[in-house]
């Protein structure tokens, strides 16, 4: 496959530490800044993997499982699940850890597509991905289904 690329070469690891301006009045990680967080992680995994420009054309729901509290640390790991053609499916798993006890907790997953788009803006190939592990192979299936959910609720819309 020409332009392959294997998930492992643009796995992208982010640290953030919850500071007082990131929470709620109780002290917990706001769902907005969260999302920043995944976006900007899921955006550099793209591009890592592409070598383009990638645009963010949607975000599945996210559910927020688990509150993350003040002081915590928040790690989110995000992959290519799976190159469409010009479009592409990342997943980004979230972790809160609490810095006090070594806790560390599953608080979301989040499903990102991606397009790679010219300097105009115009949508273009994206590289093929090259799923390895028994885990990315299972993410690669589980992609098209969800893809297929996009582009039918994507149909409904317009
Ligand atoms: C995303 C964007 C480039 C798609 O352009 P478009 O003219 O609708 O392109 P197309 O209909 O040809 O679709 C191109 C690809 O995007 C995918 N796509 C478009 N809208 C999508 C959506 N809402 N969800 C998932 N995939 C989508 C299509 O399935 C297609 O994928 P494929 O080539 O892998 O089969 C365009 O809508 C855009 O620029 N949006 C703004 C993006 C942006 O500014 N994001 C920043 C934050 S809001």
């Amino acid at each position: 496959m020409a332009n392959a690329k294997k998930v492992i070469e643009s796995v992208i690891t982010k640290t953030e530490l919850v500071l007082p301006n990131n929470t709620n009045h109780i002290g917990k990680l706001l769902g907005g800044q969260m999302m920043n967080w995944i976006d900007i992680c899921a955006t550099i995994c793209a591009a890592k993997h592409s070598n383009k420009v990638c645009v963010t054309a949607s975000v599945d729901r996210i559910d927020f499982h688990h509150s993350i509290d003040l002081g915590d640390a928040v790690s989110l790991v995000a992959s290519v699940n799976r190159v469409f053609n010009t479009s592409m499916e990342i997943g980004v798993k979230v972790y809160g850890e609490s810095l006090k006890d070594g806790t560390r907790t599953h608080t979301n997953t989040a499903y990102l597509t991606f397009v790679c788009v010219d300097n105009n803006g115009k949508p273009i190939k994206a590289n093929e991905v090259i799923p390895e592990t028994e885990d990315e192979k299972r993410r690669y299936i589980q992609a098209l289904q969800r893809r297929d959910d996009r582009l039918k609720n994507r149909s409904k819309e317009n």
